[in-house]
């Protein structure tokens, strides 16, 4: 490892061809060649920084992490390990949000993001209306003040603006003038069980354990905050306001169950690429 490291140095100096050069070295240390790739482009001209992202990664550190930012849908999201990595599934719950949105064809609709992290699914939803000629506005909550900071962050970085933060544990501080005005709210809220959570691959370890983890509730792991959202979301939607929210894929049957008991009038789970149950869509 030292050897590569002074290696590194060395090969620095030679300006032809370097910087497949690197991605070889870096490779022959013991990383993915996709790693490799864009830890060399992210890092490529400081020697310093490669050489600390490369001793991290070795270490386990998530990428996402180490480079500082991670692409999630159209944007590109500052991020640090005071907020969960947005994972690809959270993608297709902005498609799903997206198409739901569509059915009530509403030129400004109001929008909630529930735990919003780095702000992924709000400021995408946010930035991917806008394009299309809706304007939306936003309001992302949180219970970490640093994911809030980290969102806004990313909503400067966007020029997004129709956009509120607030530090809430789930709805308790929200302004109860927003009482039933909300057209769509987004949550991709902790669902997994500290059983769960012990058996899971290490990394995990590197996010905020409070993004991941939740109490069981219903006889469910990990559903007490997927349970809670649910119930509570009901008297925040408009009339046809819709609910789209991400949960684990053993939770499926019982978020559809507490939606029909909380009132909601259509309700349906949608499966992730994988095949698996991943998204409740519930509307009153
Ligand atoms: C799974 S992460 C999702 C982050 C982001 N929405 C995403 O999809 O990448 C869950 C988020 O919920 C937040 N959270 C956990 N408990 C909360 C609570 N009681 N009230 C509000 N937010 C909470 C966490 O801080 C975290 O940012």
């Amino acid at each position: 490892m030292h050897y590569w490291l002074t290696s590194v140095r060395v090969n620095w100096l030679r300006v032809m061809d370097v910087k497949p050069r690197l991605v070889d070295q870096l490779v022959d240390a013991g990383l993915e060649r996709r790693e490799a790739r864009w830890m060399v482009e992210e890092f490529g001209d400081d020697p310093d920084a490669l050489e600390a992202a490369q001793r991290r990664r070795l270490r386990g550190e998530p990428l996402q992490y180490l480079l500082g930012h991670w692409p999630f849908r159209t944007l590109d999201l500052d991020l640090d390990e005071r907020v969960l990595i947005p994972r690809p599934e959270t993608e297709e719950l902005v498609d799903v949000a997206l198409k739901e949105l569509a059915t009530s064809n509403l030129a400004a609709p109001l929008l909630l993001d529930v735990g919003c992290g780095s702000g992924a699914i709000g400021l995408s939803l946010l930035a991917e209306l806008t394009e299309r000629g809706v304007r939306a506005s936003l309001v992302a909550l949180d219970a970490s003040p640093d994911a809030l900071a980290n969102a806004r962050v990313n909503a400067l970085k966007h020029g997004l603006h129709a956009v509120s933060f607030v530090h809430s544990d789930w709805f308790a501080s929200l302004d109860p003038t927003l009482h039933s005005r909300f057209d769509l709210i987004v949550a991709n809220p902790p669902y997994i069980s500290e059983d769960e959570f012990t058996s899971l691959d290490p990394i995990l370890g590197y996010e905020p354990r409070a993004a991941l983890v939740a109490p069981d509730a219903c006889g469910v792991g990990g559903f007490a905050d997927v349970e809670r959202i649910i119930r509570e979301a009901f008297d925040w939607l408009g009339l046809t306001g819709v609910l789209v929210l991400e949960h684990g894929e053993a939770q499926g049957d019982a978020a559809l169950c507490v939606a029909t008991e909380s009132g909601y009038r259509e309700c349906h789970d949608v499966k992730d690429f994988a095949g698996h149950p991943r998204v409740l869509v519930a509307r009153k």
